[in-house]
């Protein structure tokens, strides 16, 4: 486990934030805003639904579906992980939150629901912690009542820009080598965070039951200027909790002497230079 991340609310409050500047996090958080509105829209809650956002974390959607409810029905902030419910629930004590709800521990591929028990599950960013998407997948579905909705959000790492394709191959020793490394550990089939895409997912819906659904893609162009902090934080930033940096990556394939001089490498190459950064997201529904 990383030094700057012990658990997920420490993660989401601030290791996430770390490589940012000021005016990078104010964005992100509006951006997060943005993706918590769309998914709830996209849930369409009605008063006196039963609403369970699986991997809530801070509660980010279960907050907004408290208030779409409006005092009818419940809210089930659901989570893996006891800090992340311990976390909501300060929050619900310190603020007076109002509204039904409850909490509930569980791994999103073994919720501790009776089949068709909830009317809409939302959920953002947390099938790319689980290896094994089909089983949350259709565990969602066992869940949902006829006609139940689920409305999600997970970013798709595979096709985000490598890190090889914004240098000057030229300027990077081993150029080929560390390209050949990034290309394998983003497509690596066992790691939750790369082994999906929009197609896959689309999979896991069909094979778990779901009748209608859609998934749309949100690719998303950046553009920023680099700095030499902000490289090292690309390089020793944990993904999540637990789990292994960019670095620790690439040390599976190269000294620790190689990897250190490519990210000097990287350095001098792209410190003040603006890089235009790709990310892709899926924003879907599918219906029970
Ligand atoms: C990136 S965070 C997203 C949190 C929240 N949904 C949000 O949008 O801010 C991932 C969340 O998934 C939870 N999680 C990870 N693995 C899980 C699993 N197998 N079952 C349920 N939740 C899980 C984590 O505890 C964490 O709260």
């Amino acid at each position: 486990m990383g030094e700057t991340c012990k658990n997920w609310t420490e993660w989401l409050s601030k290791t996430r934030f770390a490589s940012l500047t000021e005016e990078q996090r104010t964005q992100t958080l509006n951006w997060l805003q943005l993706v918590a509105d769309i998914i709830i829209n996209s849930a369409r809650i009605k008063e006196g639904d039963t609403v369970i956002d699986i991997g809530t974390g801070t509660g980010l959607l279960a907050f907004k579906a408290l208030e779409k409810l409006n005092g009818t029905g419940t809210v089930i902030f659901s989570d893996k992980f006891q800090d992340c419910l311990d976390s909501c629930q300060e929050f619900i004590t310190s603020t007076k939150v109002s509204g039904n709800y409850k909490m509930l521990l569980s791994p999103a591929d073994k919720i501790d629901l009776p089949d068709e028990s909830v009317d809409k599950a939302i959920m953002r960013s947390v099938l790319v912690h689980i290896v094994n998407k089909q089983s949350s997948i259709s565990e969602i579905y066992r869940i949902l009542k006829k006609g139940g909705r689920f409305s999600f959000f997970e970013p798709v790492i595979r096709s985000n820009t490598r890190y090889w394709e914004l240098v000057r191959p030229e300027n990077i020793k081993n150029f080929e080598a560390f390209k050949e490394a990034e290309n394998s550990f983003m497509t690596d089939f066992e790691d939750s965070l790369c082994n999906f895409d929009e197609n896959s997912i689309a999979e896991n819906l069909d094979k778990a039951g779901f009748a209608d659904g859609e998934i749309n893609l949100d690719n998303v162009e950046s553009k920023y200027i680099v700095s030499a902090p902000m490289i090292d934080e690309w390089f020793n930033n944990p993904p999540a909790p637990g789990r292994p940096t960019i670095k620790e990556r690439f040390l599976r394939y190269f000294s620790a002497e190689d990897v250190n001089e490519y990210i000097k490498d990287l350095k001098r190459d792209l410190t003040g230079r603006e890089i235009t950064v790709r990310t892709k997201a899926i924003f879907a529904y599918a219906v029970k």
